[in-house]
C-alpha cells in the first residue's frame, strides 16, 4: 500500500460538498448514494436499512511504522460525519484508541498503518478493507459515467493490490478487460488466477498505446504518474482513478475533465463504512 501525504489529505474536510457536489455532477450519484449502490446496488437510499447516526465511528490514530500522516484522521472524520455518522478521533492513538473506541461506544473503528486501511464493525466483527472497498466504489462510479459496463471492455492500468480488487470487481460486473502494467509479468500472473470464464474476457500483452485506441473505459488503479498523454486519450475516454498520482498527463486530465473521477480517500472511505455497516 503506498501511502498517502499530508497534501493529498489536508484539504478534504473543507472540500468534501464540492466533492460531493461533482461526483454528483459526473456520476448522478452523490457519495453516500455511490457507497449504497455498492453495497445495496437495488434499494434506493431511504429504503435501505442502514443508519449511520445510530453507528458512532471511531478514527484511531496509528503510529506503528512511517507513522500518521497529518491530517488523515480528520480527513476520514470529515467523510464519516459528511455521510451522517457520529464521528470522533480517539484522543489517544494505537491500542490505548481501541480502548478508547469501545468505551465510547462506537459501533466502527477506521484505522490504517502502512500495510493495511480498515473499518472494522465493533459490534459484528465484520472487518472491510481499504483496497476491496475503493475498487467497488470506483467500479460502480464507472458504472454510473458510461451507462453501464456489463459487455464492455475496460482497460485496467496497475495490478497491484488495488488493481487485482479493481479486476474482481469489473468481472463481476460483466466487464471485458484489457490488463496493463508496467511490470508485463502481472498481467499473465493476474490472468492465470482468473476463471476460464473470465480468461474469455481478458486480453494481455497490448502496448499502452494500442489499449488505448481499442477502448474509451480507463481504469487507473496504478500508483504511475502523467504517463498517459492527451493523444493517446479517446475523445470520448470515460476515467475512473483511483491510482495516486493521476496516471492522466495535465492535458489528458483536462481533456476528460468532466468524465474523470480522482481523489485520494473519500470513495474507497464512504464504501467501507457502509460496508462495515451492511
Ligand atoms: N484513491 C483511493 O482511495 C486509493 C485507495 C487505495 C490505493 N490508492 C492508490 O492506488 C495506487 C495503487 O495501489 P496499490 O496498493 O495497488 O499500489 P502498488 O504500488 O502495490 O501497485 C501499483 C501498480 O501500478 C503499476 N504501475 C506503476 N506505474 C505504472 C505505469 N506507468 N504504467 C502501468 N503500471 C504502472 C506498478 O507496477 C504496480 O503493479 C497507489 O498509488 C495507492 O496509493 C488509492
Amino acid at each position: 500500500m503506498t501511502r498517502l501525504t499530508a497534501e493529498q489529505v489536508l484539504d478534504i474536510p473543507g472540500k468534501i460538498k464540492e466533492f460531493d457536489r461533482q461526483l454528483l455532477k459526473k456520476t448522478g450519484c452523490s457519495l453516500k448514494e455511490l457507497a449504497l449502490d455498492v453495497v445495496a446496488p437495488a434499494l434506493t437510499p431511504a429504503a435501505v436499512p442502514l443508519n449511520p447516526a445510530a453507528c458512532p465511528v471511531a478514527i484511531i490514530p496509528i503510529t506503528a511504522g512511517a507513522g500518521t500522516i497529518k491530517g488523515f484522521s480528520e480527513a476520514l472524520c470529515a467523510v464519516a460525519a459528511y455521510l451522517g455518522f457520529p464521528a470522533f478521533i480517539t484522543k489517544v492513538s494505537d491500542v490505548a484508541g481501541l480502548a478508547r473506541a469501545y468505551q465510547g461506544n462506537a459501533s466502527i473503528a477506521l484505522m490504517a498503518d502502512d500495510y493495511l486501511y480498515a473499518a472494522i464493525n465493533l459490534k459484528t466483527r465484520r472487518v472491510v478493507g481499504n483496497d476491496e472497498a475503493t475498487a467497488k466504489g470506483y467500479t460502480a462510479a464507472l458504472g454510473k459515467m458510461a451507462g453501464g459496463i456489463a459487455g464492455k471492455e475496460v482497460l485496467l492500468i496497475g495490478l497491484g493490490p488495488l488493481g487485482v480488487a479493481a479486476a474482481q470487481a469489473l468481472l463481476q460486473e460483466g466487464a471485458g478487460l484489457i490488463f496493463y502494467d508496467l511490470v508485463r509479468e502481472k498481467e499473465a500472473a493476474l490472468f492465470k488466477s482468473c476463471t476460464g470464464e473470465e480468461q474469455q474476457r481478458i486480453t494481455i500483452g497490448l502496448s499502452l498505446e494500442q489499449a488505448l485506441a481499442r477502448t474509451c473505459l480507463i481504469y487507473d488503479a496504478s500508483s504511475g504518474s502523467a504517463f498517459i498523454p492527451a493523444a493517446w486519450l479517446p475523445a470520448s475516454a470515460i476515467v475512473s482513478a483511483p491510482g495516486l498520482p493521476l496516471g492522466l498527463d495535465s492535458m489528458a486530465a483536462q481533456k476528460v475533465a468532466d468524465r474523470l473521477i480522482h481523489e485520494p480517500l473519500q470513495i474507497g472511505t464512504a464504501v467501507m463504512l457502509f460496508q462495515a455497516l451492511s
